[in-house]
């Protein structure tokens, strides 16, 4: 694995392995890896010849009283996770090597950009949607792999993708979880071991909500309205939003006719946590 730190070394890496109709998949990551980030690599070295990742912390996703300056980083461990699974290009590059000095160009996805966490995290998608084309720009895959854990996050980057016509095919993989039910993050790494154990609310309410809508129930007051009950039996969690939306638009649903999103964000101490299911008939 070659481990490029400038996006000229990068970008003539990326070219050089795409030759020979060779299909280069592209696995975007912040680092502090997990089995969540892994199974994406799976799903790219199962589709693509050729397979390239990138760490970087990207500051402008992070609003000013959030935890960029401490989110976990664990390079050289990353490193090797990369390596093992087969990945041949990593791109780490600095703050200073992706943001020119004076950078003013930013890319915004409207609308979608304001719903569910981006309601809650001014400006957080649409640092996502920058450097996420930035990385699609100097890498030029032909698939990249996102999780459904930020089901939102693929919502905004299919639009921009089709918006800017991008030609980069999105591949999304399932939410990886804990044995126990707890959507893997690298933001779990904050948790004590008893938030770890309050944090089994998130996926606990949406486990009743499918129940519910398994048994019949449509509507989407009663659903989100049952998911939000058992957070009310976890005092210690604050719920920040319990929605029902439609997986594209993000805009909410009354009725699920059609595959409906069931979206969470809640804190557990000062840690922000998501998660989510499809209800689908
Ligand atoms: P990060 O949080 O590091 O996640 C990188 C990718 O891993 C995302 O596509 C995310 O959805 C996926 N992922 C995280 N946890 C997962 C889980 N439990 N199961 C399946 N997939 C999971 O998302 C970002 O970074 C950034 O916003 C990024 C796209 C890299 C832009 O900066």
């Amino acid at each position: 694995m070659r481990v490029l730190e400038t996006i000229q070394q990068m970008r003539s890496s990326c070219e050089a392995a795409r030759q020979g109709e060779k299909r280069l998949g592209f696995v975007p990551t912040m680092g502090a890896l997990h089995e969540g980030h892994l199974s994406l690599v799976r799903a790219a070295k199962a589709r693509c010849q050729v397979v390239a990742a990138s760490i970087f912390v990207n500051p402008t996703q992070f609003g000013p009283n959030e935890d960029f300056s401490k989110y976990p980083r664990s390079f050289e461990r990353d490193q090797k996770l990369l390596e093992k699974e087969g990945v041949e290009l990593l791109f780490a590059p600095s703050v200073e090597e992706m943001y020119p000095e004076g950078a003013v160009t930013f890319v915004t996805v409207e609308g979608l950009s304001e719903r569910l966490c981006g309601k809650s995290r001014p400006g957080h998608f649409r640092g996502v949607t920058t450097v996420v084309s930035k990385l699609f720009h100097i890498t030029q895959p032909d698939l990249a792999f996102f999780g459904q854990k930020d089901a939102a996050q693929v919502a905004i980057i299919r639009r921009m993708v089709l918006d800017l016509n991008l030609g980069v095919e999105i591949v999304v993989c399932p939410i990886v979880r804990e044995a126990d039910g707890l959507a893997m993050s690298s933001r779990n790494a904050y948790l004590s071991q008893q938030q770890r154990r309050s944090a089994l609310v998130l996926s606990r309410s949406l486990a009743q909500v499918k129940k519910l809508f398994e048994q019949g129930e449509r509507c989407a007051g009663k659903l989100g309205a049952a998911g939000r009950q058992v957070f009310s039996e976890e005092p210690s969690v604050r719920l920040d939003y319990f929605q029902i939306v439609n997986p594209e638009t993000l805009e909410p649903v009354e009725s699920i006719s059609a595959p409906a999103l069931v979206a969470v964000a809640a804190f557990v101490g000062g840690t922000r946590l998501i998660d989510n299911i499809v209800l689908a008939n």
